[in-house]
């Protein structure tokens, strides 16, 4: 009996030291953890358990204590983040790169399949090399079966993407699949194909970091929703997010307990500009609406005419959608359509209520914008709201402008309250662009034209671009002191808490991707 504790003792530590102390040294010095590192971070202390500790290729031979590739390349198992269980995989970048073989694929797909079945969040810290050259074949199976369970596992359980080092080629498509991708300063890289590939095939030179770092990824592609500055604050930064997610599509999400907005509602009434062409940040409006004042962005950095993210409303996790004035004046494009669809439809697969503060002049015109598809991108938002069961509130803020108006979730995409604000304007179009096609000919005829569409504007404006014609047709359900907002939405939140939506059956629907 000893001599065998003794042999799993030995063979435990070898594969304890991943590839050994020089290229845990080679790791640091990148500014990186390792894997086993990682996870003792991340995780709440002692709860981390591995599963699959011993795995290694079928071709090796396990009765010696040679082990060419410790782990696989791979750490796998479960453990608690704030108290509540999580599945996990963290590649280990000092035994062959964290490249993925056949083994190194079935481990994580094992703890994939737990995640699934046992209704918990998985997350997996990606660090890379991509395939495993030497397996061949055997490694772009491992990645089809990932892509798979990513696929099979989306919607029903919350799936995270932590980039902490390289991933190249097929690599970058698991966290493709995942609900959050998140990157940290300096040492994440993610494309298809690298810089020297790059320059051998189309003769652009690019650094790594321009090509695929967490900037680039942040601000340009999109493909990242967070960055952190460290793993440390990466750690933190998921840590943040889960506390808005259920652990599964059958749960509801984590409550709190209700904190009044530390931010005074009163200058809600001042914050935004009466003049519908003056910017304004809002942010500051959802602070001052929201529990603590505490708005978690999701894509914060990308896309910046629309804001996305998480808060609470009364203890209640709430997901939170608006145009933000101070950046394109707030019109929807290809990228916010991307931003803002994405973010519904995953609040809806996870029971998360909607609420969506609009003050949109419309989808943006422009040459580049049809030709990039605006027609079949903007019509992502208007599918994921219509195809939202959970509880939805819209609050108009100021302009609600012709087909923008209908996207931001009005009553007839499926919100189940809309507010308005008095300063709201509900129209086809904005006054100027109104009266240049409906009174185009009395102001081209007129004395002084230019008075004359001041008047015509005045008017238009008097008419129509208010919020009284939409709730006199029903479609405002109240026009609302802004210092009220966050009592309305409380109360209409609270009546919705049993909302259920019974919808055709269908096998899925076809999304305008
Ligand atoms: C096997 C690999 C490897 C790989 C790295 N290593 N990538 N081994 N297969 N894909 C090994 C190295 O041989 C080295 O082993 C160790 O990992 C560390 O690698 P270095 O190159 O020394 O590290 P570094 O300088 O930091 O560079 C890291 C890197 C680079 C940028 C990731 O290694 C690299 O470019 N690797 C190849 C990336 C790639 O093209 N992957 C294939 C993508 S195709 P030793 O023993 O010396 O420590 C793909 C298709 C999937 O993924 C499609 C699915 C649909």
């Amino acid at each position: 009996m000893e001599e065998k504790l003794d042999f799993l003792q030995k063979r435990r530590n070898i594969i304890l030291q991943g590839g050994g102390a020089k290229r845990v040294e080679a790791q640091h010095k990148k500014g990186k953890q390792t894997a086993r590192e990682r996870l003792e971070q991340f995780l709440d202390p002692g709860s981390f358990v591995e599963v699959g500790t011993f795995v290694q290729s079928e071709l090796e031979d396990a009765s010696t204590l040679d082990i060419p590739l410790p782990g696989e390349g791979v750490v796998t198992g479960y453990g608690n983040l704030d108290g509540r269980l999580v599945y996990v995989f963290a590649q280990d970048f000092t035994v062959s790169g964290g490249s993925l073989g056949e083994k190194h694929a079935a481990k994580i797909c094992r703890v994939m399949d737990l995640a699934a079945q046992n209704g918990a969040p998985f997350i997996g810290i990606n660090d890379s090399g991509g395939a495993r050259i030497q397996e061949g074949v055997m490694s772009l199976d491992g990645y089809g079966n990932i892509f798979f369970r990513n696929t099979v596992n989306s919607g029903v359980i919350p799936q995270i993407s932590v980039m902490m080092g390289p991933s190249a080629g097929g690599a970058v498509y698991s966290p493709a699949l995942t609900d959050f991708v998140f990157m940290v300063d300096d040492t994440s890289y993610m494309f298809i194909t690298g810089p020297q590939v790059i320059k051998a095939v189309t003769g652009e030179e690019v650094s790594a970091e321009k090509l695929g770092g967490a900037v680039t990824h942040n601000q340009t592609s999109g493909v990242a929703h967070f960055r952190a500055k460290d793993e440390k604050e990466c750690f933190q930064l998921i840590k943040k997010l889960l506390s808005y997610l259920p652990s599964n599509n059958l749960n509801d999400p984590p409550a709190a307990s209700p904190a009044e907005p530390t931010l005074p509602a009163e200058d809600l009434a001042n914050l935004v500009p009466a003049d519908p062409n003056k910017a304004y940040d809002v942010v500051e409006v959802i602070k001052r609406i929201v529990d603590d004042s505490d708005f978690f962005q999701v894509h914060e950095q990308y896309a910046r005419n629309a804001v996305v993210g998480f808060a609470r409303i009364a203890g209640q996790a709430v997901g939170i959608i608006a145009n933000q004035a101070n950046y394109l004046a707030g019109c929807l494009d290809i990228d916010c359509s991307d931003k803002i669809s994405r973010f519904v439809r995953f609040c809806d697969c996870f029971n998360i209520p909607l609420v969506t503060f609009v003050d949109v002049p419309g989808y943006l015109p422009g040459v580049h914008q049809e030709y990039g598809g605006i027609i079949r991108h903007g019509a992502k938002i208007l599918y994921a709201y219509s195809e939202a069961t959970v509880p939805q509130v819209s609050v108009i803020l100021r302009k609600a402008y012709g087909g923008a108006y209908i996207a931001m979730n009005a009553r007839s995409l499926g919100a189940d309250f809309v507010f308005a604000w008095p300063t709201a304007e509900i129209a086809v179009m904005g006054p100027e662009g109104a009266i240049n096609i409906i009174n185009r000919r009395e102001i081209e005829k007129a004395e002084n034209p230019e008075k004359e569409r001041k008047e015509r504007v005045s008017e238009y404006r008097r008419k129509f671009a208010n919020p009284y014609v939409a709730a006199s047709r029903g479609w405002v359900d109240d026009v609302i002191h802004p210092v009220d907002t966050r009592r309305h939405l409380i109360r209409a939140l609270d009546s919705l808490k049993n909302k259920f939506e019974d919808r055709p059956r269908k096998k899925h629907g076809n999304f305008p991707v």
